[in-house]
C-alpha cells in the first residue's frame, strides 16, 4: 500500500511560512496583495477563485477580485491588466483560465508585468523557467516539486513521465523535473503505447483531465504517482486522472484527489505573491 502524500498538510506548512513573512513585510508598510481576474461564469473557475481568495485571507494577503462579463474583449482585459500593473497595492496578478474563446490568452499573458506574474505565464517568465532562473515558478509544477521534496525523492537520473502537455502543467512540469536532473518524457493524446511508456516511470505525473486514465497496469511497482486531474464522477464526486484504489496498491507513494496537488497549487500561489511583493521592493 502506497504512502499517501498529504497535500493539504504540506500546503498548510507552506502557508504558515508565507503568513509569517507577510506579517514581517506589513510591519515595514510593504503591501502584499493579489488581484484575481475572472471572466465569464465558468462554475469551476468560480470555485477555484473563491478558494484562492480564502487562502489569501488566511495568510494575510489582501485579495482584489475583478469580474468581467463573458463578452469581454482582449482589449478590455488588457486595459484592466495594465491598470493593475501600475497599482502599488497589487503585488501579483492572476487571470483565471480558461478564458472565453474571443480573448487572446497570449496577448493577455504578455500584458502582465513579469514581476507581478504569479502564474509564470508571461513569455519572459516561461523563458526564465526554461533557463532555470525564474523567481516566480508555475504554481502546480512548483507544488509538485515540493511534494516530491517532502518525501525525499531524489530525482537525479530518475525516469519521469509526464502525461499531458498543457502550458499550465505538463510543459513546465517537464522543465522543472529536467532542472532536477531527471530523464523526462512527455506523453499526450497522440502518444503510441501510452501504457508501455508510463510503465517506465519512477515518477509518473498525470495531468490530462480524464478520469481513471492511469490504471494499475500502467504503473511500475514502487513508482511515485502524482495526480493533477480534477474530474467529476457520475455521482459528482471529485476525482483525479488515476484509478486511486488500484494504483495505490502498486505505487510507493501517491497523491490523493482531493487533498493532493490542488491545495499545493494554491500554497505556491501564496508564496509567489509574497515573492512578487518582495521583488517590487527590491527585497530579493
Ligand atoms: N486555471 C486552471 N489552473 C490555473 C492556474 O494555475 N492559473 C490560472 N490563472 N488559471 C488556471
Amino acid at each position: 500500500m502506497a504512502y499517501i502524500i498529504d497535500g493539504k498538510a504540506l500546503a498548510q506548512e507552506v502557508k504558515s511560512g508565507v503568513a509569517a513573512e507577510v506579517g514581517r513585510l506589513r510591519a515595514q508598510n510593504i503591501p502584499v496583495g493579489l488581484a484575481v481576474v475572472i471572466v465569464g461564469d465558468d462554475p469551476a473557475s468560480r470555485v477555484y477563485v473563491n478558494n484562492k481568495k480564502k487562502s489569501c485571507a488566511a495568510v494575510g494577503i489582501e485579495s482584489f477580485e475583478f469580474a468581467m462579463p463573458a463578452s469581454a474583449t482582449t482589449g478590455e482585459l488588457v486595459a484592466l491588466v495594465r491598470e493593475l500593473n501600475e497599482r502599488p497595492d497589487v503585488s501579483g496578478i492572476l487571470v483565471q483560465q480558461p478564458l472565453p474563446k474571443q480573448i487572446s490568452v497570449e496577448t493577455v499573458n504578455a500584458a502582465i508585468d513579469p514581476m507581478k506574474d504569479v502564474d509564470a505565464f508571461h513569455p519572459m517568465n516561461i523563458g526564465r523557467v526554461m533557463t532555470g532562473d525564474c523567481p516566480l515558478l508555475p504554481c502546480t509544477p512548483a507544488g509538485i516539486m515540493e511534494m516530491l521534496r517532502s518525501i525525499r525523492c531524489d530525482l537525479t537520473g530518475k525516469e519521469c513521465v509526464v502525461v499531458g502537455r498543457s502550458c499550465i502543467v505538463g510543459k513546465p512540469m517537464a522543465l522543472l523535473l529536467l532542472q532536477a536532473n531527471a530523464t523526462v518524457t512527455i506523453c499526450h493524446s497522440r502518444t503510441k503505447n501510452l501504457a508501455e511508456v508510463c510503465r517506465r516511470a519512477d515518477v509518473l505525473v498525470a495531468a490530462v483531465g480524464k478520469r481513471a486514465l492511469i490504471t494499475a497496469d500502467m504503473v511500475k511497482p514502487g513508482a511515485v504517482v502524482i495526480d493533477v486531474g480534477m474530474n467529476r464522477s457520475e455521482t459528482g464526486k471529485l476525482c483525479g486522472d488515476v484509478d486511486f484504489p488500484a494504483v495505490s496498491e502498486a505505487a510507493s507513494a501517491i497523491t490523493p484527489v482531493p487533498g493532493g496537488v490542488g491545495p499545493m497549487t494554491i500554497a505556491m500561489l501564496m508564496r509567489n505573491t509574497l515573492t512578487a511583493a518582495k521583488l517590487q521592493y527590491g527585497l530579493r
